[in-house]
């Protein structure tokens, strides 16, 4: 099994920042991502779209062998990891990027929190109800930020458009005073650096990516999982072929990536 490769999904290129930290620091793994572009964004579906495209995209990782599925996405991790964690118990191991964040701040003394994500994650209420259960946390700031994603999909990044809309956002009065800034979208550590210059590099920004990863390690190791050197080449299949998704996912892993169209709807 420590053979068998890591199965990774997001709507759209989000999910790479996570795979990009997975490879870093798990450099033997090999993966198979699954970027569900047909259906981007996530953030403006109902809880039962998402349900349902995560339970179908988790059975087509663990057609193509994954040992592990991560769920690096904030909208299907609030809205779906439950219903998954039930319905493929004893099938696989299943990952989430909202638990480890949380159990991440937990060991920070943080008293005001922000988070940013998608209408359906804020909606949803999970960071706020996890960091109060786990974390000294006293006081959590939810904002959706549904222009993020879009922005980012088409490319607008590091420009007078991103900038704009970054500063709308984040000069929301309720923001006033955070000492920390959640991440609360895997798409959002494509403009980080834009965030944390918003606020004088003041607010520790908290992106899941390494953290996610580092707690993936851990889960391999106890389940004696760990690869140290894969003989597969990394797999990305798109439900929908954009030159963007293509772009980026050459940005994070330097090249020539083995990118796929799969129609897993019909
Ligand atoms: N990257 C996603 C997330 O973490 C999905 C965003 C979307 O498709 O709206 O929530």
């Amino acid at each position: 099994m420590k053979e068998q490769p890591i199965g990774i999904f997001d709507s759209g290129v989000g999910g790479l920042t996570v795979a990009h930290a997975v490879k870093q620091i798990l450099p033997g793994e090999s993966l198979v991502y699954f970027g569900d572009t047909a259906h981007l964004p996530y953030g403006d579906k109902s809880a039962d779209s998402i349900k349902s495209y995560s339970r179908r995209i988790t059975e087509f990782l663990l057609e193509h062998n994954s040992k592990v599925v991560l769920v690096a996405c904030n909208t299907a991790s609030s809205s779906a990891f439950d219903t998954l964690r039930k319905e493929f118990n004893g099938k696989t191991i299943l990952i989430d990027v909202i638990d480890p964040v949380v159990d991440y701040l937990s060991t920070r003394n943080f008293h005001k929190i922000g988070v940013i994500g998608t209408k359906r994650t804020i909606s949803s209420g999970t960071y706020e109800k996890k960091l109060k259960e786990k974390s000294p946390v006293t006081n959590v700031v939810s904002l959706a930020t549904p222009l993020l994603v879009p922005m980012i999909e088409e490319g607008f990044i590091f420009d007078d458009i991103s900038n704009a809309i970054i500063r709308t956002y984040l000069s929301e009065k309720s923001l006033t005073g955070i000492e920390a800034l959640i991440l609360g979208c895997t798409h959002y550590p494509i403009i980080k650096n834009q965030i944390s210059k918003f606020f004088n590099f003041n607010v520790e920004v908290v992106d899941s990516a390494r953290i996610v990863a580092t707690a993936l390690r851990e889960t391999l190791e106890k389940n004696n999982l760990l690869n140290e050197k894969s003989k597969v080449s990394d797999q990305f299949f798109v439900s929908d072929y954009t030159p963007y998704f293509e772009k980026i996912a050459k940005m994070f892993f330097e090249g020539n990536i083995n990118l796929k169209r799969a129609d897993i709807w019909s």
